[in-house]
């Protein structure tokens, strides 16, 4: 009834009140619970941002072990997940299997689609979430890869476990590089949250009717596969490949994104929100250089098509104008292809990342008893006919 005000894509409605993160896209400022995200991104761990983000708060010496410690003994998943795995053809996209084994696992809690959770399950429910995540995206890879499933290593902190059973075989020893860890911690940390985006906005609207975390979660892994949201972190290295395959000639690229004829996009580039820069993509440039030092890979080709594709597009009118500045996903995906990270697993490393986000943000929601979401519409459609027999038509 009455008056539906029509704002296709959300562009000026808040649709909740929320205390994680604050957002400044003028100014571009990011900060988690008022904590900038410079210094997080420079000091922090990322389960220590999980932390923050979920509980609100920096955790002391003895609540970081405990968290940490919980979500060490949960990383195991059931065994008979590997059966899944088997179900799913050899070309499905990692994203798909993710969702899926995620909802899954409400089959094994069934206890997690309850709506009314007691705390100590809600607890329970997060702390499986964040500790089987990493187990379940590496073997999305070690299974279409058609090698050995890893188990955890429970003696590994967090990033250095997940490299562990992404990148290690039985038949050989391991060593962890410890420049892959600290840029994985961080790129984790630049990710974890970003306030009512596509994918976040979808774990809210789900969770709104009371479906579960996990069933929530699932969905905003959909969302977040989409191009135009974390699926951009690899079309734009396919970008980068396609322009060094091309010859190299970035103008050619940039005169394609400029032309309202041509449906192609500079990928990374421009952000709904950011007008200014992006603060995450200004920090993800000086690591990308940092780490591709650190790896000897600094005469990467696609680092410098990167850096010439931003160059030419910083000083061109068109962007200018639309002020567009390349986004987190634009260096994001050069750090994950120097860590050795495949490119159809980028997604799912924004998939790890944001996951704090998420269950914070279905959390919030639950805790503050929103209603159930339900947009309204501008109907346009035919006003009323009558029904015709097939043969009248
Ligand atoms: N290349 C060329 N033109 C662009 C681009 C781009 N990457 N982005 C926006 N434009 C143009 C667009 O054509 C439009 O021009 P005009 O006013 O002449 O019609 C104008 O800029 C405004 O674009 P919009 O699509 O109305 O802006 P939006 O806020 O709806 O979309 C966006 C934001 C991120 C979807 C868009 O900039 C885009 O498609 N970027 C490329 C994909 C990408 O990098 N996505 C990752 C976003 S950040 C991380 C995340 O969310 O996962």
């Amino acid at each position: 009834t009455g008056y539906v005000t029509l704002d296709s894509g959300y562009k000026n409605t808040g649709a909740t009140k929320s205390a994680i993160t604050f957002l400044d896209g003028e100014e571009g400022i990011l900060r988690y619970r008022g904590y900038p995200i410079e210094q997080l991104a420079e000091k922090s761990s990322f389960l220590e941002v999980a932390y923050l983000l979920i509980y609100g708060a920096l955790p002391t010496q003895a609540e970081l072990d405990h968290f940490s410690g919980q979500i060490t003994k949960h990383t195991l998943v059931h065994e008979d997940m590997r059966k899944i795995f088997d179900g799913f053809p050899s070309a499905t996209h990692p994203m798909a299997i993710l969702s899926s084994l995620i909802c899954a696992l409400t089959g094994f809690y069934p206890q997690s689609v309850s709506p009314d959770l007691s705390p100590e399950e809600m607890e329970l429910n997060i702390i499986r979430l964040l500790a089987k995540m990493p187990t379940i995206a590496a073997w999305t890879y070690k299974n279409n890869m058609g090698h050995p499933l890893n188990y955890p290593r429970n003696d590994m902190d967090y990033c250095a476990n997940f490299l562990y059973m992404m990148f290690s075989f039985p038949t050989e020893k391991y060593e962890i590089n410890p420049v892959v860890v600290s840029a994985l911690n961080k790129l984790l940390i630049l990710h974890a949250d970003h306030e009512q985006n596509c994918s976040t906005s979808t774990v809210r609207l789900v969770g709104s009717a009371n479906a579960s975390l996990y069933g929530s979660v699932s969905a905003g892994i959909n969302a977040l596969w989409g191009p135009l949201h974390g699926g951009a972190n690899q079309e734009v290295i396919e970008m980068l490949e396609a322009i060094e395959a091309d010859g190299g000639d970035t103008s050619k690229f940039i005169n394609k994104a400029k032309d309202k004829n041509d449906p192609f996009r500079l990928m990374g580039f421009g952000h709904r929100v950011y007008k200014n820069f992006d603060p995450r993509a200004k920090i993800i440039k000086v690591a990308a250089d940092e780490v591709l030092q650190a790896l000897g890979m600094q005469d990467s080709p696609l680092l410098k098509i990167a850096q010439e594709l931003e160059q030419a597009a910083l000083t061109d009118q068109y962007f200018i104008e639309r002020k567009l500045y390349p986004n987190v996903d634009f260096y994001s995906g050069i750090i994950y292809k120097a860590l050795g990270i495949p490119t159809e697993m980028f997604t799912v490393m924004f998939a790890l990342g944001r996951l704090p986000g998420w269950i914070a943000q279905w959390k919030e929601m639950r805790e503050n008893k929103e209603p159930i979401g339900r947009p309204r519409q501008i109907y346009t459609g035919e006003l009323e006919r009558d029904y015709q027999g097939i043969e009248a038509r």
